[in-house]
């Protein structure tokens, strides 16, 4: 009787372990692997960051590229919800910025110029008449010096200095970013930068994110703790104007379908954005970390909140992925698969000065922090 008491519950403890997602059944901690070599020979690391909770982030030195996140569903089960590649081939060939670390200047600089201290600076334009996000060899395309860091909150240190004159940007940029996994299921992204001549900074993440790990993103709800943003030209450079959202299809105050709005190109916005592409100007306090954004997938019960100390959030919907890329596990990226919540100061800051300022001086530390939260709910 005892022997077979003892067998069942044997039995069960095992079904339960099964039962657990495979993603518990390993370490916490920081694993490093090879993701590949560039075509001069240098090698890229793949490193694995896991915590407690089972929850994995991949990311590789090459652009500090986030190239996947996992977070669990409503009955736990972790599943990846970034779009990115399966080689770094793929991201070295033709990478529409997925999961790249962004710089030095996240977003576009009117006709790739501007003026500092009365110099003018000219950038490379790689998007139409416009400079975006750090010109043709940005920080998403170089080659960062990583540190891991162990713990139960296990963290990657990269760094990387861009050169005086480097994509036509002035002074010498020492830039850190710190990626840490908590425990909480937080991904925390900390960005650090001194330069030793005045120069313009703009750090971001470009994730896109795919709560379902599949599909469009169309049914995912979106809040935006926003109640303005910036209109665009039909070049997506800010026109300087402070749009209120209400009785646009702008206005995620509460939590909107994605899908809902998103093709009503009687707002001329729309249009020119192609669906949402633009910066929201954030409630609250520059400088404090708020929250920014909440997105929910019906389906998985998935929540991702973005919290950030910056002033506003570029959400861009997947407006130009066309079904020409094929990702991880063979996944073909068709328009609207995945959304970025970009935390940023403004586009174009560097040419409209009633924009919260972007230059950075001798002596100044750039410092920013961006906390992307994965839950669930019913
Ligand atoms: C940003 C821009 C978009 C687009 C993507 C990359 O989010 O605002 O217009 O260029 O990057 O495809």
């Amino acid at each position: 009787m005892r022997t077979q008491l003892l067998t069942s519950l044997f039995a069960l403890l095992m079904l339960t372990a099964c039962n657990q997602p495979t993603s518990n059944d390993q370490q916490p901690g920081v694993t490093k692997s090879t993701f590949g070599s560039l075509s001069d020979g240098q090698p890229v690391d793949l490193y694995t960051l896991r915590n407690t909770a089972g929850m994995e982030a991949k990311i590789t030195n090459y652009g500090g590229i986030i190239v996947s996140l996992t977070a669990p569903d409503r009955e736990g089960q972790f599943a990846d919800v970034t779009l990115g590649f399966d080689s770094l081939n793929a991201y070295v060939a033709k990478n529409p910025y997925f999961g790249a670390l962004i710089g030095r200047y996240g977003n576009r600089i009117a006709k790739g110029k501007f003026t500092l201290d009365g110099k003018e600076y000219t950038l490379p334009t790689n998007d139409g008449p416009n400079s975006l996000h750090g010109g043709v060899k940005g920080f998403d395309k170089v080659l960062w010096t990583a540190t891991p860091v162990e713990g139960d909150e296990p963290t990657l240190k990269l760094a990387y200095t861009a050169k005086d004159g480097e994509e036509g940007y002035p002074g010498n940029l020492v830039v850190e970013v710190t990626y840490k996994l908590q425990k909480d299921n937080s991904f925390k992204i900390d960005y650090q930068a001194t330069t030793d001549k005045p120069t313009v900074v703009n750090l971001t993440n470009h994730t896109y994110f795919n709560l379902a790990g599949k599909g469009t993103i169309l049914d995912h709800e979106v809040t935006l703790n926003a109640d303005h943003f910036l209109p665009v030209n039909e070049t997506l450079i800010p026109t300087g104007e402070r749009r209120a959202v209400a009785n646009t299809p702008f206005d995620f105050m509460k939590s909107t379908g994605i899908g809902q709005r998103i093709n009503d190109s009687s707002d001329v916005q729309i249009k020119y954005g192609l669906g949402y592409d633009h910066a929201w100007i954030l409630s609250g306090k520059e400088k404090t970390e708020k929250l920014a954004a909440t997105v929910y997938e019906p389906s998985t019960g998935r929540v991702l909140e973005v919290f950030t100390t910056e002033p506003a959030i570029q959400f861009y919907t997947g407006n130009f992925l066309d079904g020409t890329l094929t990702g991880k596990a063979g996944i073909v990226y068709q328009k609207r698969s995945g959304l970025c919540l970009e935390t940023e100061h403004y586009p174009d800051a560097p040419n409209q000065q009633a924009f919260p300022t972007t230059t950075l001086k001798p002596g100044e530390t750039y410092r920013t922090t961006t906390t992307y939260t994965f839950t669930s709910r019913k």
